[in-house]
């Protein structure tokens, strides 16, 4: 898929204020600092689309961006950042589950996981939790610039096999970077599979 355009359209704390739209929607979500932001910006070819940063904690909206103008990206804020206070975690927990909930043009949520890192408790509960709520993901690894190939290997294997003590299958998954462009055109194919799909083609 060629992206043709790519456009902000509205940040929100409010799921009921998300676009009014029924054009099948993509979420990033996982741990902060991973990468969601700028794998959006690398997918859509826009360099400062989707605000980034060094400092963990950067995204703390709903973001909506349409592409082509028939389908959305949704950057959403981190998990797992430890020096927001518990009150602001919460809200944040809270709008990301109402999201989830409630947002049914969301065709696939693309959970990313840093590359580099052994299996995190905090992905493998939140899969959990998409996965008990029957809503649809993939897995993205993120950051595969920082490592060598072999490194890279290893670590994907690793985390196929943690997957595998709780799920039957693992999941489908994209090895990505944001630096390089290593797998965006592979991920921009399934949306791409996904929205034919949906519109029935
Ligand atoms: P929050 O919005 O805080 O939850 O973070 P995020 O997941 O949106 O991460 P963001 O895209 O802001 O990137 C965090 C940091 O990682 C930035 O310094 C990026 O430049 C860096 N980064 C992101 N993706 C890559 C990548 O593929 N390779 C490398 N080398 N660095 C990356
Ligand atoms: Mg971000």
């Amino acid at each position: 898929m060629k992206i043709k355009s790519a456009e902000f359209v509205i940040s929100n704390s409010d799921v009921s204020k998300c676009p009014d739209s029924s054009l099948p929607e993509y979420a990033f979500i996982g741990r902060s600092n991973v990468g969601k932001s700028s794998l959006i910006n690398a997918i859509t070819g826009r360099k400062s689309l989707a605000k980034t940063s060094g400092r963990p904690g950067k995204t703390q909206l709903i973001n909506h961006f349409l592409v082509n103008n028939n389908w959305h990206l949704v950057d959403l804020p981190g998990y797992g950042y430890a020096r927001v206070s518990k009150n602001v975690k919460k809200t944040f927990q809270k709008f990301i589950t109402a999201y989830f909930e409630q947002r049914k043009q969301m065709l696939c949520a693309f959970v990313l996981i840093d590359s580099r890192h052994e299996p995190q408790a905090i992905d493998m509960e939140f899969m959990q939790y998409l996965g008990e709520n029957g809503i649809p993901f993939c897995i993205i690894f993120t950051k595969a610039d920082k490592l060598k190939p072999m490194a890279l290997e290893r670590n994907i294997e690793t985390y196929k096999t943690k997957m595998l003590e709780t799920w039957e299958d693992m999941p489908q998954f994209f090895i990505t970077s944001a630096e390089s462009g290593m797998g965006k055109d592979e991920v921009l194919e399934f949306i791409d599979s996904v929205n034919s799909q949906f519109k029935g083609d």
